[in-house]
């Protein structure tokens, strides 16, 4: 532990020492060493030990969600002690490589880094601000894609209305209403929504008609279906294409799903044309030989 203090005292040092040379410049950058709740503590702990110590998995006891649980301890007694890094047993378990504990045999150390971090932050107080819960879930600014599914299983557990479309779709659509609009609002909040694309789609819609005499379900329809996008690169507030007058089949401004990833790659930054990975012996494009940037739909 001695060793991991040392290397992230010596990081410190490293700083003040360029700041020497380069004085107004970077005192800045020598603070930002200093060991902060927010940026350093909550993402290790949210990302590494909260899928087994919040609230409703508390593994040996131990509820690492708020300032109250990690000062409780868990059924071996209190989990560290302000000031005290050696003496703390959440240390002891994370540095012995048992804290994250292995997962379908594959052991999860944690960068020496982040226990350096953990020990620097203890050994200043473990400071952790009043009514802050940390929440699982509110760590993504490190993962580039994130798929969400509503629905799952067949016909009414999903979107899948064979049987009944306005009961169906009236459920789910219940359903995602108010998450969407929270993430929406929180990526917002967050000033994520700028640098983050939403899709939101599946793969056909239905049909305008029924699937049986009298019967209110309908069938699949590949041939016209809507989606909608909000965040960075797109366009808001404008809608793009159309159906017949049935909603049967689209006739305007049609897009082929090439279409759509063209567009969404081009939103990322990537040129679909230019991105291929060699596979089975021929440079492969991400798609294929299709595809046209949309770019009406495209923020400028
Ligand atoms: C995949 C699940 C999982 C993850 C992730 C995990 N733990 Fe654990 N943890 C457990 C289980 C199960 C126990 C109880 C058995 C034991 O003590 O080994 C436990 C026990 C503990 C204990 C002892 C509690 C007590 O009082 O007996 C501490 C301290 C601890 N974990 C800290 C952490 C820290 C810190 C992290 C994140 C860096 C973490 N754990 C990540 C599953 C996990």
């Amino acid at each position: 532990m001695k060793g991991r203090l040392s290397s992230f005292l010596a990081k410190r040092l490293g700083a003040v020492f360029h700041c020497a040379l380069a004085l107004a410049i970077c005192s800045a950058g020598a603070l930002a060493d200093e060991p902060d709740f927010e940026r350093d503590i909550a993402p290790i702990i949210a990302k590494r030990c909260l899928e087994c110590h919040d609230a409703d998995k508390a593994s040996g006891g131990l509820n690492l969600t708020n300032h109250e649980g990690i000062l409780l301890g868990g059924e071996s007694g209190a989990a560290l002690v302000p000031g005290k890094p050696q003496e703390s047993y959440l240390i002891e378990r994370v540095a012995a490589g048992e804290m994250p504990p292995e997962s379908r045999g594959i052991a999860q150390p944690i960068p020496g880094e982040e226990i350096a971090l953990l020990e620097v932050w203890i050994a200043a107080g473990a400071n952790w601000p009043a009514d802050r819960t940390l929440n699982i879930y509110e760590r993504t600014t490190d993962v580039r894609f994130v798929q969400l599914y509503s629905g799952g299983g067949h016909l009414d557990d999903t979107w899948d209305a064979h049987v009944n479309v306005e009961s169906n779709h009236g459920q789910h659509a219940m359903e995602i209403d108010q998450p969407i609009a929270a993430l929406l609002n929180d990526l917002a909040q967050r000033g994520l929504l700028d640098s983050t694309v939403i899709l939101f789609g599946g793969e056909f819609g239905r049909m305008p008609f029924s699937e049986g005499q009298g019967a209110p379900g309908r069938n699949h329809n590949p041939y016209g279906f809507s989606m909608w996008m909000a965040g960075g690169g797109v366009k808001g507030g404008i809608s793009y294409g159309e159906t017949d007058d049935f909603g049967f089949e689209a006739t305007v401004d049609k897009a082929h799903v090439h279409d759509i990833h063209a567009t969404l790659l081009h939103m990322l930054g990537l040129d679909h044309e230019l991105l291929t990975y060699f596979y089975q012996g021929r440079n492969e494009s991400l798609t294929d030989v299709h595809g046209q940037v949309l770019h009406e739909i495209v923020a400028s």
